[in-house]
């Protein structure tokens, strides 16, 4: 049974603001949901697309601490970076709020009191983790100990990020301080617990409709059934932390909200900015409060429990005693990791690319490109700096960007730049038009299940028969030989041009405007509409723009340096050449560089340089990793166990994405020669050098 619904609600996970936005965030929630989004506006539907920065919780003050500043410092620096990251990346957002403002605490606040004074949020006394040491409750990531049921050994207080369960702090096997490491007490406090319990037999059947209805994805519902089979248990939606919304229970002022409690409220709030903006606040009662209101959360595949239970009982509960009903979302699409280079992105390795990092080096609609095709939508997927640049160059460049260009260049030589008359038509120019008709349909529907890759390769398979029907028709033979048959081959060849052009905005909206602007089309006045893509729009006569070429292909020089940028570019110890002497420096001078004596543990090369190895050292009782550019000079297999002297108080520094925390002295001649510096004989490690 499908719905008809008058406006869609579109919502992308609130990336927190405690690092810069990577490649792999890119493509589990920000470009789906933009696809969408875009597509959804040229289907002339009246959309809502929100997000913002998720500034609340551990995850923020964890970050602070570790980079000695405040957690007010620290979203006061990514919110910025991020939001014109994804600027940057042509995401629509028509508003990117974050958690932090004023109506936001309101927003929260609204619904903890309500809870509150229903008596569905209740207190409870309980015992939780608290370290001696720092004086604190370990609330989420300042704890961390063994999974008790995948069994990592990493799990955090709130979550195991390795098999996705939502835990209870004292379920950790072994837990530990996050920030001293010692084994943390038990101690009683108090906190507010949301009877989830409760509305689990609702959440099913919720679920169940919207699938019915709406398809949700297979791996979101396995991750639905696995909880509901452990039966929903009462949650803590407090926590002993300083940052955050405040509990607004007298008494309580101490305490904050749980992050995860007020960051999908931040979708609502987002709305609520976008409406004050607009100067009509109530605007977002349109988009939220309406039953015909389609609402579409996309999100990674690790915040699924928290999009279809959490949130959904949530609205549950504040609906119960309301007339205004908060719509539920219709569907979930959460997609699974992209990985780099063949290993999981991750922030506190280092490894991986940023958003604005990439885009410095290439266009939008190229990243956009190659994540599209590549999305990991149901099972993970790799991003490949080779991969990206054979999309580009042989998908992008070779067949859209060739077929506009050919086909424009075509009719600016032989037909003054004027849109040629349409003749009498042949059987394989009738199965041509077929295709371009059949085209936006197909493709609509894909995206409407929310099967992006697949909804693009239609696209492209449109853009391929055209070339073919260009090649198959020899316009450059019949221009002679038979000039009305040249004509309609041209005619049908740019009708396919513009709808190329509205079919590709959804991926490249940057390239899809080009395209229209070579066809001397204007966005405010031509009708830019995805239905249209079906029919032959382009009068006969009308005139085009000078022929360009759109696409520049990616040589591999501008992947070099990429790759050079990723592997620190001139941070790589090389060679030293036999320079005249640096100035003279005092024993003072000297002595600030700590020099230790160390062993190898471990070595691996960094995949894709040629230069780096990763290695992990020990001294004394520091283990430390260092990246060091000796790749070209020794294996991996013969450094572990060498003993080495390492600069142990260098400022750490990343290479090709990954943390160095020292530098091994090698000696280097002028050919770039080089030879680890060793001891004459054994020394204990940790030992200094003078
Ligand atoms: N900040 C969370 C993350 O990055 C996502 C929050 S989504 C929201 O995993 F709905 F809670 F906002
Ligand atoms: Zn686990």
């Amino acid at each position: 049974m499908k719905q008809s619904f008058e406006r869609i609600l579109i919502t992308a996970a609130l990336p927190y603001a405690n690092g810069y936005l990577h490649l792999g965030h890119l493509a589990g929630a920000y470009l789906p949901a933009d696809i969408y989004a875009r597509y959804q506006r040229l289907k002339k539907r009246d959309v809502l697309f929100l997000c913002g920065s998720d500034e609340h919780g551990v995850a923020i003050t964890v970050s602070a601490e570790k980079e000695k500043s405040t957690p007010q410092a620290i979203i006061d620096r990514y919110h910025p970076a991020n939001k014109s990251a994804f600027e940057a990346f042509e995401m629509s957002f028509d508003n990117y709020s974050r958690t932090s403002i004023p109506l936001h605490h309101e927003t929260t606040k609204e619904f903890f009191r309500e809870f509150h004074s229903r008596e569905i949020v209740v207190a409870k006394k309980e015992l939780q983790l608290y370290c001696d040491k720092d004086k604190m409750f370990l609330a989420d990531r300042y704890v961390e100990g063994t999974c008790p049921k995948c069994k990592s050994t990493q799990a955090r207080g709130d979550q195991c990020e390795n098999c996705g369960t939502w835990l209870n702090q004292t379920d950790l096997i072994d837990p530990k301080c996050k920030l001293c490491g010692t084994t943390p007490v038990v101690r009683e406090t108090t906190h507010w617990y949301f009877p989830l319990g409760r509305y689990q037999d609702r959440l099913m059947a919720y679920i169940d409709e919207r699938n019915k209805r709406d398809g949700w994805k297979d791996n979101v519902l396995r991750y639905c059934e696995s909880w509901f089979k452990d039966g929903l248990q009462d949650r803590a939606v407090t926590r002993d932390l300083s940052w955050g919304v405040q509990v607004p229970v007298a008494g309580y002022e101490d305490k904050v909200i749980y992050v995860w409690f007020d960051a999908v409220l931040g979708y609502i709030s987002s709305a609520k900015e976008w409406a004050i903006a607009k100067n009509k606040p109530d605007a977002w009662k349109e988009f939220w409060q309406k039953e015909s209101t389609k609402y579409v959360a996309f999100i990674g595949k690790d915040n699924v429990v928290f999009h279809c239970i959490v949130f959904p009982a949530m609205l549950l509960a504040w609906n119960d005693a309301h007339t205004e009903h908060y719509v539920l979302p219709e569907n979930v699409p959460a997609n699974e990791f992209l990985n780099f280079e063949g290993q999981k992105f991750s922030k506190s390795r280092g490894w991986g690319i940023d958003v604005q990092d990439f885009l410095k080096y290439f266009p939008a609609d190229m990243l956009r490109y190659a994540l599209a095709v590549n999305l990991p939508e149901t099972r993970d997927s790799d991003f490949y700096l080779k991969d990206f640049q054979a999309r580009v160059n042989n998908e992008l460049a070779d067949i859209v960007g060739n077929f506009v260009n050919r086909t424009v260049a075509f009719i600016d030589k032989n037909f003054d730049g004027k849109v040629p008359l349409m003749g009498k038509r042949t059987a394989p120019d009738e199965e041509m038009i077929e295709i371009l008709k059949q085209t936006p349909v197909k493709t609509g529907e894909l995206f409407e299940q929310y099967r992006f890759r697949e909804g693009l390769m239609e696209v492209m398979n449109l853009a391929r028969s055209a070339n073919k029907y260009f090649n198959d028709h020899e316009p450059w033979k019949t221009l002679k030989s038979n000039p009305e048959r040249c004509a309609t081959t041209l005619h049908i060849a740019i009708q396919t041009v513009r709808s190329l052009s509205i079919l590709l905005e959804p991926v490249t909206p940057e390239f899809s405007a080009n395209i229209w602007k070579l066809l001397n089309l204007s966005s405010t006045t031509d009708e830019r509409e995805w239905d249209s893509a079906t029919q032959l729009v382009l009068r006969e006569g009308h005139q085009l723009q000078k022929p360009e070429i759109l696409i520049h292909k990616i040589d591999d020089k501008q992947i070099d340096e990429i790759v050079k940028f990723l592997e620190g570019g001139e941070q790589i110890p090389a060679s030293v050449p036999l320079a005249p002497l640096k100035p003279t420096i005092t024993i003072d001078d000297f002595k600030k560089i700590d020099l230790r004596v160390a062993r190898v543990i471990e070595a691996v090369k960094v995949p894709k340089s040629e230069k780096l190895i990763k290695l992990q050292i020990e001294f004394g009782n520091e283990r430390r990793q260092v990246v060091a550019g000796i790749a070209k000079h020794y294996t991996p297999e013969e450094l572990v166990g060498k003993t080495i002297v390492v600069v142990a108080n260098l400022q750490p520094a990343k290479l090709m994405g990954l943390e160095s925390q020292g530098m091994i002295l090698a000696a280097s001649d002028e050919s770039g020669h080089l030879t680890l510096v060793g001891l004459q004989s054994e020394i204990m490690t940790g030992s200094t050098v003078k």
